[in-house]
């Protein structure tokens, strides 16, 4: 059982959950993920790492709530514990001295390129960072980021907060501006698809953190099947990062899709479920 220790709520549909997972913790590198099961009859998510501290032993998951598990894990609180936790799982990024680098984040992908771009300055990079949301109320960790970078930047689709626009628009104006060696993309895949393509008009390499489908998480189920330069590829052993430019973007948001409408009647039976037993804990786990 993994205990929780903290638990914050980042934005109206983003909680972060602090966890007691000193293995874990130790192990943990940038870019990688683990897979959690809440209670003992749930499903299996993978879920990025957001930060850690090896020292406490613990480890920080950041969730945005879209279905039936991640509207479950919201109601847990400290002193709670998560039936599971696996990991760290995932291959590495590739973190060395490339000069000057760009790290963009979408959404909840914040937290997952928050330990890439403070591993890329640790290792002497100059670090960019781009944040985008939808709306000001799902930004978070803003000065996180901000104090890795050379040049934070933070946008809004609705202009709500700081600068009007897709992440797409600041990015192509730093990569018109000034050469950058590398750009790491995490975050929504229609998101990391359109920042690959602005990469490609400066010819810049571009990292990209594939959040598919994952089921076992150790390569074989073959769930997280992704097509990569031609090739297929597991996400969970290959991945989670690959280069954005040999993605198949339309593959993978294909079949992101092909499971949306389970997804949404999963969430709605958990809430009913949640609501008529007026019971946080025992209504979710019957639900779940
Ligand atoms: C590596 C990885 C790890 C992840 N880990 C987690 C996790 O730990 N926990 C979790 O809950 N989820 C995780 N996700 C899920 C993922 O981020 C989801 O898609 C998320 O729910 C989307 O966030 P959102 O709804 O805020 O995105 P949106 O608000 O729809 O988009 C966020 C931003 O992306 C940009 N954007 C969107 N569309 C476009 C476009 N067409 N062109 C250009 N820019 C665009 C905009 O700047 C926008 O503000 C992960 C995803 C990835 C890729
Ligand atoms: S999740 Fe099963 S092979 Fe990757």
């Amino acid at each position: 059982m993994y205990e929780i220790v903290g638990k914050e709520q980042l934005a109206p549909v983003t909680t972060l959950l602090r966890v007691s997972a000193p293995e874990v913790a130790r192990k943990a590198q940038a870019g990688q993920f683990v897979i959690l099961i809440a209670i003992e009859s749930g499903e299996r998510i993978p879920l990025t790492l957001g930060d850690w501290d090896r020292e406490k032993g613990t480890v920080d998951l950041v969730f945005q709530q879209v279905g039936k598990t991640t509207a479950l894990l919201a109601t847990f609180e400290p002193g709670d514990s998560l039936y599971a936790l696996t990991g760290p799982l995932g291959r590495p990024s590739e973190i060395q001295h490339y000069g000057t680098v760009a790290c963009v984040g979408g959404g909840v992908g914040i937290a997952a390129v928050y330990p890439i771009a403070r591993a890329l300055r640790s290792a002497g990079n100059k670090v960019h960072t781009i944040m985008g949301c939808r709306s000001k109320d799902l930004i978070f960790w803003e000065e996180k980021m901000a104090a890795l970078s050379d040049e934070p930047l933070v946008c809004t689709d609705d202009g709500s907060y700081k600068r009007k626009a897709l992440v797409t628009e600041p990015l192509a104006e730093l990569l018109e501006r000034e050469r950058v060696a590398r750009v790491w993309a995490v975050g929504p895949a229609i998101m990391m698809k359109f920042s690959a393509l602005t990469c490609k008009r400066y010819e810049t390499p571009v990292i990209v953190s594939l959040n598919s489908i994952m089921v076992d998480g150790t390569g074989m189920c073959g769930a997280c099947r992704v097509e990569i330069g031609g090739e297929t590829r597991f996400a969970c052993v290959d991945g989670p990062e690959f280069d954005g430019h040999l993605v198949n973007w339309d593959l993978l948001l294909e079949k992101q899709r092909l499971y949306l409408d389970s997804e949404r009647l999963a969430l709605e039976r958990f809430r009913e479920q949640q609501c008529a037993c007026g019971s946080r804990k025992e209504g979710a786990h019957e639900a779940a």
